[in-house]
């Protein structure tokens, strides 16, 4: 792409207001939503995200693949197109973040990022195929039905899948199931969150019924839907205050 071609998609991009501070090929970054509020978020999941993939890929990530479920506007796909892995799929549901996404990925001149438009739940396993890496941010607490969502991220994944959610506290305890004859154990739990009133927010739900996991509930599921391990990771100390202060939390998931 010419240097004119370049310039045209950062002045482009530079003429809105974006999720992510998004550093272009000038050294000027995209202006943020409230004057970069949000910004400390993004930067405490990437580093967290490069500290899972540096422990566990060694820093090599030629001949490797990445799913980026709920791309939004891609930070992550970018981020793991710029460290190197040979293909990156971003999806989301929303046409206007694939359309942002692809803008980026042409401003920056990352051919190892593509980008697809559909609702996760839609995804056919057996075209997307198996990935080595696969990324499920900011998505299972706006969805209905997160335990399919985590199904599909365990379908499309061949060694380590990272999934960063807000929690609710967890209950414990026992249930008469039926009858006291069948007392069960709580292995989690999940609290509803009604996001009906704002469907059409860029980060929001798409249906507006929520079900929230506690991490009690996220580990255990994890573990029975196919993850060998699956480990709650470390934050920074000086992280983002959600995950500081344990409302939201990285897990890991390896095959
Ligand atoms: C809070 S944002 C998180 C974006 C990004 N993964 C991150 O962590 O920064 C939620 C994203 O999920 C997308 N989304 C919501 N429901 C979805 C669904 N059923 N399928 C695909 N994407 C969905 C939204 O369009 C939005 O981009």
């Amino acid at each position: 792409m010419s240097a004119t071609d370049t310039a045209a998609l950062e002045a482009k991009a530079l003429a809105k207001t974006w999720f992510y501070p998004f550093p272009l090929p000038s050294g000027v970054t995209t202006p943020t939503y409230d004057g970069g509020a949000l910004d400390l978020i993004h930067t405490t999941r990437t580093q967290m995200l490069d500290a899972a993939l540096d422990a566990h890929f060694g820093g090599e990530f030629g001949g490797r693949s990445a799913v980026d479920m709920a791309c939004h506007q891609g930070w992550f796909s970018m981020h793991l197109a710029r460290r190197g892995f040979d293909k990156v799929l971003g999806v989301d549901a929303r046409d206007e973040h694939v359309a942002d996404a692809s803008l980026i990925r042409d401003a920056m001149g990352l051919s190892n990022w593509s980008l697809l438009q559909s609702d996760i739940h839609d995804l056919d396993p057996a075209s997307i195929g198996q990935h080595d890496l696969v990324l499920c941010f900011g998505l299972i607490y706006h969805l209905e039905n997160p335990v399919g969502a985590l199904r599909m991220a365990r379908a499309m994944c061949k060694d380590l899948c990272l999934v960063e959610t807000q929690v609710v506290p967890g209950q414990t305890g026992w249930v008469d199931y039926g009858s006291y004859r069948f007392v069960r154990p709580l292995k989690g739990s999940f609290g509803i969150i009604d996001e009906t009133g704002e469907t059409h927010g860029p980060e929001a739900s798409t249906t507006g019924i929520c079900l929230v996991p506690s991490v009690e509930a996220l580990v255990w599921i994890m573990q029975r839907i196919g993850f060998s391990r699956v480990e709650v990771l470390p934050v920074p100390e000086d992280g983002y205050e959600q995950l500081v202060h344990h409302k939201r939390v990285m897990v890991a998931g390896w095959v």
